[in-house]
């Protein structure tokens, strides 16, 4: 059988490395993992609880609208019930706005580097994809704009941005949003944005009425530690919602899921605790960079990307060999660097001796590739 010819391309997602895999390769008892941006203080307590109540009619489908789920985050945000669509993750979400919008001879605009399933499912859907670079990890909006044409159907915004952190602030949001054309959807992807605390932060659902071509998506994969239940969100106008319900599958969350993200959105204080152990983790974590002259992007969310002379392998490899498991920056399209996720106080400590060994070595090895 031929695959479509698009895909000769293209190659399957590689995820970080499995911490399991990792122990048995180079002999390790402890790993850590700071690879993928999930939550290193796990998640609420009240989830194991509901799971144990509902471990049970696992012959019954799940309810397809995700209704109490669906109720309070409604009232909770504060935006009608079908303003909602669930999904097996943000990434589900990815992939059906990219089949309800584009096509052969459409085209979408993104960052680069950005989340790269923007690019992954445009490219599926026979979309062309324009790539516009970001300016010192930031969203270069203008020049995005300016790409825009007859054909260009998606923008997609990533804040903060995965690999860089960085924020697009409220005044360059709105001034965005006000000039782009109203027949262009324009995705932002708020997977982390529970971590940012920027005074200039956008108030993004504030903007939903004013913007019916945008559509928010948040997840609860990274500050409520639910990566493994695949649960994410979106929040646009009813016509985007109703569209985007036609290419959902009819059952694509699990009840475990639902009753777990209910749970967790409920514990605000476990929320409130891994933002502020976060920050505070963060904080060291670049005051060490600055004091042994390492840059980095600003970040506003729970990880961290560290530029490099050299490229990212080497550290990367440097640092597995050693019990941490973090993201080159090969794979994430900026080659020289590394994603660190922020991880718990001790296990950054650790992080912290590790790198320093790394750059003495190379300091007197003299560091090249
Ligand atoms: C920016 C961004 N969007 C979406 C996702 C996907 O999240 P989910 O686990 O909800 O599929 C991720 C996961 O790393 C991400 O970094």
């Amino acid at each position: 059988m031929q695959a479509k010819g698009i895909f000769k391309e293209m190659s399957p997602y590689k995820p970080g490395k499995q911490t399991e895999d990792v122990k048995r390769e180079y002999g390790l008892e402890k790993i850590v993992k700071l690879a993928s941006n999930e939550n290193p203080f796990g998640y609420s307590n009240k989830v194991d609880q509901v799971i144990e109540q509902e471990a049970n009619h696992f012959e019954i489908y799940p309810d397809g609208y995700a209704t109490e789920l669906r109720d309070i985050l409604s009232e909770d945000l504060g935006v009608e019930r079908d303003q909602l669509v669930f999904g097996c993750g943000a990434d589900e979400l990815i992939d059906i706005i990219c089949r309800t919008f584009l096509e052969p001879g459409t085209n979408t605009i993104i960052a680069r580097p950005t989340f790269p399933q923007y690019k992954h499912n445009a490219l599926i859907q026979g979309a062309s994809v324009k790539e516009v670079p970001l300016i010192n990890g930031y969203h270069d909006l203008q020049k995005m704009l300016s790409e825009v044409d007859q054909s260009t159907k998606i923008i997609w915004l990533c804040s903060p941005n995965n690999p860089t952190g960085c924020l697009i602030n409220d005044q360059s949001l709105q001034n965005f949003l006000t000039q782009c054309p109203k027949d262009v959807l324009v995705v932002l992807d708020e997977a982390y944005h529970d971590y940012a605390v920027a005074s200039d932060k956008p108030n993004t659902l504030n903007l939903l009425d004013k913007y019916p071509n945008l559509i928010i998506l948040r997840t609860f994969s990274k500050v409520y530690g639910l990566a493994g239940l695949r649960v994410g969100f979106g929040i646009a106008s009813l016509s985007i919602i109703e569209a985007l319900n036609i290419a959902r599958g009819p059952f694509n969350t699990t009840r475990l899921a639902q009753q777990a993200a209910i749970a967790a959105y409920k514990d605000s204080d476990f929320v409130k605790r891994t933002v502020e152990e976060t920050i505070k983790n963060k904080q060291t974590f670049t005051l060490f960079l600055d004091q042994v002259g390492l840059e980095y992007y600003d970040s506003e969310a729970n990880f961290v990307f560290v530029k490099l002379p050299v490229s990212g392998d080497l550290l990367f490899d440097y640092l597995i060999k050693n019990g941490f498991i973090v993201r080159s920056g090969e794979a994430l399209g900026h080659p020289n660097g590394v994603r660190i996720t922020i991880g718990n106080s001790e296990d950054m400590v650790e992080l912290q001796d590790k790198i320093k060994l790394f750059l003495d070595k190379y300091t007197e090895d003299g560091i090249s590739e």
